[in-house]
């Protein structure tokens, strides 16, 4: 299993985004997160489809578009426009998740859903034939710099044994709180995709923090 990084853009320096994104590019990031709020669906507001459409200008990284905000399929089109290569919804704020995965699907990227600590796993379990992604969120979303919830990893456990028979491959990400020190736990649940804000960003040699997190290898 190769471990995938998706760094948060959230805990970039914003005055330099373009140096911030070059710089997680030379340090071996594979992905590009995007935190999406909308001051709604979370007590926070980050940005929307014209940032993302600027990033989309200077990087090639898949843009892993995380939306935290009420009523996504109304602005699933102007990110598909702006150039997101998965958009990933919220099942607490998603009434037709079936419809709105297939939507998205329906762009030619891919599709995620992503769960909030306490949302239990079989909401989206009906779901999983239309996603490429399952996000597990191990803080409470709206904000970079939160400590880790030990407590979402046997929901992350659960889902990965699930999926071991599963001819399509689905990605496990999770996100929040994910360090040197927690992401092993992350991994040994059967995560395959880290998203790292303030772990990797900030830091003055990201590409020795991001080498290490892909070094690592589930326990068995
Ligand atoms: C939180 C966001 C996360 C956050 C991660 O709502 O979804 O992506 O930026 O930041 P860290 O890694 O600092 O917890
Ligand atoms: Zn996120």
């Amino acid at each position: 299993m190769t471990v995938l990084i998706s760094p948060s853009l959230l805990a970039a320096d914003f005055t330099q985004l373009g140096a911030e994104i070059q710089r997680m590019e030379q340090a071996g990031a594979d992905w590009l997160h995007l935190d999406v709020m909308d001051g709604h669906f979370v007590p926070n507001i980050t940005f929307g489809p014209p940032l993302v459409n600027s990033v989309r200008k200077v990087t090639n990284l898949c843009l892993d578009t995380h939306l935290m905000i009420s009523e996504p399929e109304k602005y699933i089109e102007a990110f598909v426009k702006a150039g997101s290569d998965l958009i990933t919804v919220h099942v607490e704020a998603v009434s037709d998740l079936k419809g709105l995965l297939q939507t998205i699907r329906g762009f030619g990227i891919k599709a995620g859903v992503s769960l909030k600590p306490q949302t239990p796993l079989e909401t989206i379990l009906p779901f999983l034939e239309w996603c490429d992604l399952v996000l597990f969120m191990t803080v409470e979303p709206g904000f970079g710099g939160q400590a880790f919830m030990p407590e979402v990893l046997p929901k992350i456990s659960r889902l990965a044994a699930r999926l071991q028979n599963s001819p399509r491959a689905v990605d496990i990400q999770v996100d929040g709180g994910i360090t040197l020190a927690t992401a092993p736990q992350a991994i040994n649940a059967g995560a395959n995709v880290l998203v790292a804000g303030t772990a990797v960003f900030g830091q003055p040699d990201p590409q020795a923090i991001i080498r290490r997190l892909k070094a690592l290898t589930p326990a068995v």
